[in-house]
């Protein structure tokens, strides 16, 4: 029979998202309304370390579903990684008589939550960081408001370009995945994007903008993923010489290309969140406190084609370095034959919608 939980904890950790607020909303009223009393985290498991838990009643989350960042903190712990700062972390659990912890944040955010169950903490992961690298799951929450940021201030980057007929090269957040960066290239009209499941032609980018500027075009847009980052710079002194030598060859300064450079940074990670996360953050949260008060742990919430469900936690985390090809010898060791085919499917699929995407936005963007 599934434990009787009294009390549980959430909390956000690794980078903030927007919609974390929403989600930890949604975990509070869901479990209030189950009975059951939560204790809200500081600052992700520091929180822990330090014996920062507030109650968090029905309307201590109120008026926070529109919150940008996450007004429980948020934190990257390193002490929480060693055994002195996990077993203070128990202890402060046990202190409060916490029976499950609801776990918001991306893969270092899971590690945490999965050193908490083996020494016998109930947990539950829900996927919130902008970065949506998470394989298991279609979308993570703060995916589409980082999106959104990024199109609104890029459109402002066009309006100069237009006027002035230069280049803008944006970086953009998104750690080691193209996400973020191949939908707004797309949403945007971007001229070329540069992503890490892709490979780039650099040449063929700098010979399409004096081909188009040729043709007339005067705003030049290029979504650079954060996984180059010394790209950006580099592109934008290639294409602003390049073209300006070209000007000074054919004796026509309009060929000359000026291009500046934007790293957006941080500010890809704030703003309030859309729509769309703040309904993704509350299924999710909502559908942590079912699995959790069903007794269940060791689980991330992911989306699927659409739907709510959940996955094993150690399997996404063993997804995910599949995807990122940094799996460890003996980490599919406790893996059946058909699961290990069923992750390659998975990463298939997820790569082929990449390349696809990727042909797609190469056509359009001639
Ligand atoms: O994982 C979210 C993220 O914003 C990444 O996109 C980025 O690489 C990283 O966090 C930045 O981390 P920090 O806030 O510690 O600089």
């Amino acid at each position: 029979m599934a434990q009787k939980f009294r009390k549980i904890a959430v909390l956000t950790s690794g980078g903030d998202a927007p919609g974390m607020s929403a989600a930890v909303r949604a975990v509070t009223r869901a479990a209030l309304a189950k009975g059951v009393e939560v204790m809200g985290v500081k600052g992700g498991y520091r929180g822990l370390l330090y014996d920062e838990l507030v109650p968090l009643t029905s309307l201590d989350v109120s008026n926070k579903i529109f919150l940008s960042g996450t007004f429980l903190y948020s934190d990257r712990c390193d002490k929480f990684k060693e055994e002195e700062g996990m077993q203070k972390a128990i202890e402060t659990l046990k202190k409060h008589e916490i029976d499950g912890v609801i776990a918001i944040g991306g893969d270092g955010t899971f590690r945490g939550a999965t050193d908490l169950s083996i020494r016998g903490i109930p947990t539950i992961g829900v996927p919130g960081t902008i970065d949506n690298d998470i394989t298991a799951t279609d979308n993570t929450i703060g995916f589409n408001t980082a999106m959104q940021t990024v199109v609104e201030n890029v459109d402002r980057l066009r309006d100069t370009c237009e006027s002035h007929a230069r280049c803008n090269i944006v970086e953009v957040m998104g750690r080691g995945a193209g996400d973020i960066t191949i939908n707004t290239a797309i949403a945007t009209g971007a001229v070329d994007c540069v992503i890490p499941e892709c490979p780039f032609d650099e040449d063929a980018c700098v010979e399409k903008i004096i081909r188009l500027r040729r043709a007339g075009k005067r705003s030049f847009l290029i979504i650079v993923s954060e996984a180059f980052p010394e790209l950006g710079e580099a592109l934008k002194k290639r294409i602003d010489s390049t073209t300006k030598a070209l000007a000074i060859e054919e004796d026509d300064d309009r060929l000359w290309v000026e291009t500046k450079f934007c790293r957006m940074a941080h500010i890809v990670r704030g703003g309030t969140p859309t729509l769309g996360d703040r309904v993704l953050a509350t299924k999710m949260g909502a559908y942590a406190v079912d699995l959790l008060l069903d007794g269940k742990s060791d689980l991330i919430v992911i989306e699927k084609n659409g739907e709510i469900t959940s996955a094993d936690i150690r399997y996404t985390q063993v997804l995910d370095r599949m995807y990122k090809g940094t799996l460890k010898e003996g980490m599919l060791d406790n893996y059946s034959a058909d699961q290990i085919a069923a992750m390659e499917a998975e990463i298939a699929i997820k790569k082929e919608q990449f390349a696809k995407t990727y042909a797609m936005f190469q056509m359009l963007s001639e």
